[in-house]
């Protein structure tokens, strides 16, 4: 059975010591933070900030490691790949919420509506102010009306006003783009505290065409039931903790930044456009979310990881079938450092899927393709194969003005450069055999059990 909302999500994790109470007061600025990246330094549990000054307890760390993702997706590190491929392919339409939606048990609008109510935390001393970090977007594209849904965060200016920061090869800003072209408002609701296949739907690369409620109902394995917003048309998921609807203002912009991003860096301030918020809707006794962002590994590169790699393989496994895996690493943020394992099928094909994952939505700037025999998740085998596979004059090679990872700080605007190394064996062509001693994990051995 799936997980229908964040609280089923939580009790699990309370039953399986992955989330531990607070009950002493702490303080939203800095201290959550802090209590969440010693909690992730331990491998410890998610954090539940009971007393943060506010009347709503913020949960924070819960996708923090990957074992708890495993939870979420109810699967094993067999399984998981599998299980993420099979539910993409069996797509499930959502349905409509019957009854009071308990998003809505209460409704502020108009003058109500009070974000510095709301236990938003500040993360890192040089961050522009608090910041949602664990939103999720819901915003439709204004010439086809499909719907999205993605991670993004917003920035709280005051009372009423979010500073919005999208990419442009994301849906969302994608959307804003086209809405101020064509000279129309665009609403959008952020959704916080959700069942966790919702939140891992979010970030399933699956093209601009693709309904998102029909990705999280395929991961849910049943629909996502949907509700209206009070304030517009958009439809939200009905059991959700926190609504907060807006309409983007992209005439009154305002600095928004820094914040201690993915890559480890903080991302410079300047002026983004604002999101006016209409109302704020949440479930009784409703659950905030708080999200640590930063160097790797956080909560933001674990979340991204699964969903990320089972839909780029898939994405690249229709025109190279013997692509095997793809391992998208947390120290290169989740985008920037690729590896595939391949068993290249004519001359020059590894080179074409370094060429296809360089023009994926990822914009990395890495991509080394290596033989299956290579363990892709141990960077130690991964290098062993760049050292003894590679002439570096015929197999590597840049590919020069890609377009960049927008929040990558060290590139040349806009664009940036690509690195393909082509780490497979020459094709068609002798290789000498690899020196391991054979059987050796089988051999009786009992001695060195007892020695130690
Ligand atoms: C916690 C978290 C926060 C994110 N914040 C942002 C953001 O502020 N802006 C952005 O463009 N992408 C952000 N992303 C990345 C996008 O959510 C992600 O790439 C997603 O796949 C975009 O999907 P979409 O294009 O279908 O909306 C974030 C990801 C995570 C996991």
């Amino acid at each position: 059975m799936p997980y229908t909302d964040l609280r089923a999500f939580l009790s699990t994790l309370r039953q399986s010591g992955e989330l531990v109470d607070l009950i002493r007061p702490i303080a939203l600025q800095y201290d959550v933070a802090k209590a969440l990246a010693k909690s992730s330094a331990a491998d410890g549990p998610a954090l539940m900030f009971k007393d943060n000054g506010t009347k709503f307890p913020l949960v924070a760390g819960i996708y923090g490691n990957r074992r708890r993702a495993l939870l979420a997706f109810e699967a094993t590190e067999e399984t998981i790949h599998d299980r993420v491929s099979k539910a993409i392919d069996a797509p499930i339409g959502p349905i409509d919420f019957s009854g009071p939606p308990p998003c809505q048990d209460v409704v502020m609008t108009g003058d109500d509506v009070d974000l510095t109510k709301l236990p938003v935390p500040t993360y890192s001393p040089k961050d522009g102010g608090p910041y949602i970090t664990a939103g999720i977007v819901v915003s439709e594209d204004p010439d086809t009306g499909i719907p999205d849904i993605g991670n993004y965060r917003f920035q709280l200016h005051d009372s009423r006003v979010l500073g919005v920061f999208s990419a442009p090869n994301h849906r969302f800003g994608k959307n804003m783009a086209k809405a101020i072209q064509r000279k129309v408002p665009l609403h959008g609701a952020i959704v916080i505290g959700v069942d966790p296949m919702m939140a891992f739907a979010c970030q399933v690369q699956s093209g601009d065409a693709s309904n998102d409620w029909f990705v999280a109902g395929g991961l849910r394995g049943e629909p996502v039931e949907l509700t209206k917003c009070v304030t517009s048309d958009l439809k939200v998921p009905a059991r959700a903790e926190f609504i907060i609807e807006f309409v983007v203002d992209s005439e009154d912009q305002r600095e928004e930044g820094p914040l201690g991003e993915y890559t480890g860096y903080y991302t410079p301030a300047g002026p983004k456009p604002t999101a006016k918020v209409t109302a704020i809707t949440h479930r009784q006794d409703a659950i905030f979310q708080g999200l640590l962002t930063g160097k790797p590994i956080t909560e933001n590169h674990v979340l991204k990881q699964i969903p990320f790699e089972a839909s780029i393989l898939r994405q690249l496994q229709t025109q190279f079938p013997t692509i095997s895996d793809i391992a998208i690493t947390s120290s290169g943020g989740v985008q920037v450092y690729v590896v595939i394992a391949m068993t290249p099928r004519y001359e020059g094909e590894a080179r074409q899927a370094i060429l296809a994952a360089m023009a994926s939505n990822l914009h990395p700037k890495w991509v080394v393709v290596v033989d299956p025999d290579i363990d892709i998740r141990r960077s130690q085998e991964v290098e062993w194969a760049m050292s003894f596979r590679v002439k570096p004059r015929e197999d590597v090679f840049v590919v020069d003005r890609t377009a960049a990872a927008p929040l990558d700080p060290y590139t040349d605007g806009g664009y940036s450069s690509a690195v393909g190394i082509d780490a497979t064996r020459p094709f068609g062509a002798e290789f000498p055999d690899v020196s391991e001693v054979p059987d050796w994990r089988s051999f009786d051995l009992p001695e060195i059990e007892r020695s130690r």
